[in-house]
């Protein structure tokens, strides 16, 4: 442990940009400095800030195909095409995949709702499902959900940690459906020695800011598949097949769009992904002693980790025996002001079902078809007892890059104490 406080006093008293005032929440622009102002002066010097073509005005410089080959490399997939977001990546994948008009995409009721967004926009039905005590898809309410119009399972990898992949790999094989992971909360998190996102047919990463690790905006589909990864490369930029040096010669096999991610963005994620593993050192360290903390108040529970060595640690995600200690928990951390970085998603406006009536009552700019408006209406007045069980318990807290020991040890002491008076106003006893 002491390189990885040696590491980190050195970038911070040399180079770093910290923004103590923010709300850790998957914190790759905490620990952010000399290295991303260099992979970007190289972009600047040559004055390309394009992904394709210039070659020669370019000297060599492709920050682009670097990031994709370092994503290879460290997450171990054959194959990475950049985006321009984490949900352009799940937009790129669903049509690679073959999503469109009426195909039903199973996805967890506890997500961003970039998620559907994205399985909207490719035209197919979004099917929101209970999660379980993992925060993720619950395989029985996949299960129970799969009908003839079925064609793909989409876990989403919530909060750094994943969902039981073995048991929805199991139902995709079984069932004939496509596997695809939703990553982008969880990079650099594994299951069972793989990494998040290269264990489905294909798996979407997001660098936006407040992710494990950030290049302002920016994304990543993942694939074993050559023929789906074809697909993505041509898809994220108006079909070009690629083939040739000109690219004005490019042939269209299909209609494509822009989801390119720029040059720019594609050099910081570049500097960011070399520094991935000390980042997770940290937050796994800065994770564990929180946990000790809470640990000693019975009452506290732990979301369940299909795979525990494989928690990318970004959060740290606890519950309490009822909601309504939950709410005074919450109430007792605001009137402390220590609320921020702690998050109760069961009030949040992007996370969970509840609050999503945009969702619910198909609120389009344009008309949807058929199959998602009536899917969307009946998603209305669906009941998510099983997940609102889990979720009206549950806190997240974030965990940061920049925490001493000290402030953690405070942190765990505020959030015990507000536990401790919640459960004794209660009437709990400890
Ligand atoms: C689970 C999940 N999926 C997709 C996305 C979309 O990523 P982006 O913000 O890069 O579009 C996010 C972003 O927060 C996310 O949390």
């Amino acid at each position: 442990m002491a390189i990885l406080e040696s590491w980190i006093l050195n970038l911070e008293s040399k180079f770093c940009l910290i923004l103590p005032s923010k709300s850790p929440i998957m914190p790759g622009f905490e620990l952010f400095g000399e290295e991303e102002r260099k992979e970007v002066n190289e972009v600047l010097e040559t004055g390309i800030l394009m992904r394709y073509g210039f070659d020669a005005a370019r000297k060599g410089r492709w920050k682009s195909k670097e990031l994709e080959a370092a994503i290879c490399s460290r997450f171990g997939s054959k194959y990475a095409q950049l985006t321009s977001s984490g949900t352009s990546a799940l937009t790129t994948a669903l049509s690679a995949l073959g999503m469109g008009a009426g195909d039903e995409v199973i996805m967890p009721s506890f997500t961003f709702v970039a998620s559907f967004e994205a399985v909207l926009s490719v035209g197919a039905v979004p099917v929101l499902v209970d999660i379980d005590d993992s925060l993720t898809l619950d395989p029985a309410a996949v299960r129970n959900a799969i009908g003839p119009r079925t064609k793909c399972v989409m876990p989403v990898h919530m909060c750094g940690s994943m969902a039981d992949l073995d048991a929805l790999q199991a139902i995709c094989k079984e069932k004939n459906l496509v596997l695809l992971e939703d990553a982008c909360q969880s990079i650099g998190a594994s299951f069972k020695g793989k990494s998040l996102g290269t264990i489905g047919d294909a798996g979407a990463f997001s660098f936006d800011f407040v992710k494990t690790i950030t290049c302002a905006e920016g994304g990543a589909v993942t694939t074993n598949d050559k023929s789906v990864y074809e697909k993505c490369d041509g898809f994220t930029d108006h079909g070009h097949d690629h083939l040739g040096a000109d690219r004005g010669a490019d042939l269209h096999p299909f209609i494509g769009y822009n989801y390119r991610i720029s040059e720019l963005h594609a050099a910081v994620g570049l500097a960011q992904i070399r520094k991935l593993d000390q980042f997770l050192a940290i937050q796994k360290k800065n994770h564990a002693l929180l946990k000790s903390i809470l640990e000693k108040i019975p009452e506290i529970s732990f979301r369940r980790i299909p795979d525990p060595a494989g928690d990318s640690c970004t959060f740290l995600s606890w519950m309490l025996p009822t909601e309504s200690i939950a709410r005074a928990v919450v109430q007792e951390l605001k009137s402390q002001n220590s609320l921020p970085g702690n998050f109760y998603w069961f009030d949040n406006n992007w996370h969970y079902i509840r609050k999503w009536d945009h969702l619910k009552t198909a609120a389009t700019l344009n008309p949807l078809n058929e199959a998602q408006r009536s899917a969307l209406l009946a998603l209305g007045k669906q009941e998510f007892a099983t997940s609102d069980a889990i979720m009206s318990r549950c806190i997240s807290t974030a965990i940061s890059l920049l925490w001493t020991e000290e402030q953690i040890r405070e942190r765990g002491r505020i959030i015990s104490e507000s536990v401790k008076k919640a459960l004794s106003s209660q009437k709990v006893t400890l």
